[in-house]
């Protein structure tokens, strides 16, 4: 074989019952249901079930779905040990790939690879990761951990031990969708690299550990941070062409624009700019979001003919920062949704596995003599 599958773009790896998207229509579709539908009237808890099961849950099942998050919500000592020794030295992203390790160390099934233990895992990672990354907010700001509380769901439950504040309505709300909007998405990068570590039959944290690592890249779910960075940094409309023109004159790109897979505008950004008109009516920091608008606008007009739209990192960006949201914790709050679609393919992995192992073509040197240390 000669060929090579550079990105390993168009190639299938595997099948998969959770997700299908239309690039060309802009359509996501998890298990069945399309993303419109799930933002609109599911909750995170339902699409997590959704995507563990492959089918919606009664309510019994959602109840005791919600009452084992409540249960493993809290971290084990260890676990909030690690995290005040590395708030000062390490990023949140890298804290989150460590304390997964670690909540792996102290779990005695976690070699276990049966699916009953392997669903216990997905729901006590989806659980614990959302902890460890509020913990760590709070401690490199000088204040203490605050315990989750059960009568919130997970998405206010996060916002609660970020802030210590009861969160409004709408901000429940706007990080509900946002968990669900990213709990899934084919098999991109970090769902990949779970895979391959999943299919030498390591355990579903450093799978997890794996995929976090790959996340944190700014091609993939850094690309919400440096968003961020893209629009603190053009501060008012009139820097919006040159600071454009000279980020492509010098051959960069503009974050949160483009999708391998979407041609047309990502699902997902429509959603998440519909829910920014809602949060920018009270925000102090709506300039934000109004600037994203016109930076969108401007990149519209200047890449017209090409396939580039904005991508769910575009308006993610503007939507946590108008939450009040540290711009370095946007990629881990992508990890505490995606941690549902990445565990759900590594359930369908493990069921079925078969070791990645794909080949390099080899273009280097042919026949060379050894040569003896001295004489080179
Ligand atoms: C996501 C991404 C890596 C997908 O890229 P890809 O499928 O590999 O597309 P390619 O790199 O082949 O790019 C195709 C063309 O579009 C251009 N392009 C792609 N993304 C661009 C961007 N964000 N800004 C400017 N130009 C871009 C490329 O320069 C290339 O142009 P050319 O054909 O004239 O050389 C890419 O769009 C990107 O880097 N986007 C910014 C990062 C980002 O937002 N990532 C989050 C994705 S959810």
């Amino acid at each position: 074989m000669t060929e090579i599958a550079r990105g390993l773009e168009g190639i299938n790896v595997t099948a998969t019952k959770l997700c299908r998207i239309d690039g060309l229509k802009g359509e996501l579709i998890y298990s069945g249901y399309n993303i419109y539908d799930l933002a609109e009237k599911s909750s995170f808890e339902e699409v997590a079930f959704l995507l563990w099961n492959q089918r919606l849950p009664n309510k019994q099942e959602l109840d005791d779905l919600k009452a084992f998050l409540n249960k493993e919500r809290p971290l084990d000592g260890v676990v909030e040990r690690l995290i005040r020794e590395l708030w000062p030295h390490v990023r949140p992203m890298r804290t989150l790939e460590i304390a997964v390790e670690v909540i792996g160390a102290i779990d005695p099934d976690s070699s276990d690879l049966t699916q009953p233990t392997l669903r216990k895992t997905a729901a006590r990672l989806t659980a614990k990761m959302a902890t460890v990354i509020a913990a760590y907010d709070r401690l490199r700001n000088g204040k203490e951990p605050v315990a989750p509380r059960d009568d919130l769901g997970h998405a206010a439950n996060f916002l609660w031990m970020l802030t210590g504040e009861e969160p409004t309505e709408l901000a429940k709300h706007v990080m509900d969708v946002a968990f669900i909007l990213h709990a899934e998405h084919e098999m991109n990068a970090s769902t990949f690299s779970a895979m391959v570590t999943g299919s030498t039959l390591s355990d579903m944290y450093s799978s997890i550990a794996s995929a976090i690592g790959t996340l944190k890249g700014p091609l993939h779910g850094g690309a919400n941070e440096a968003v961020f960075k893209t629009v603190d940094a053009i501060k008012e409309e009139k820097n919006i062409a040159p600071h454009v023109e000279a980020l492509l004159g010098r051959g960069e790109r503009v974050m949160g624009i483009g999708h391998r897979i979407y041609k047309t505008t990502d699902p997902r950004a429509v959603i998440l700019e519909r829910l920014g008109h809602q949060v920018a009516e009270t925000s102090p920091d709506r300039w934000y979001f109004d600037l994203s608008l016109k930076l969108r606008d401007y990149l519209a007009r200047k890449l017209e003919g090409k396939p580039l739209y904005p991508n769910v990192d575009f308006f993610s960006a503007s939507v946590y920062r108008m939450l009040g949201i540290k711009s370095d914790l946007y990629t881990p709050i992508f990890a505490l949704a995606r941690i549902t679609g990445w565990t759900a393919h590594l359930l369908e992995q493990y069921a079925d596995n078969r070791l990645v192992r794909p080949n390099a073509l080899y273009e280097g040197a042919a026949n060379r003599e050894y040569t003896p240390i001295a004489n080179r």
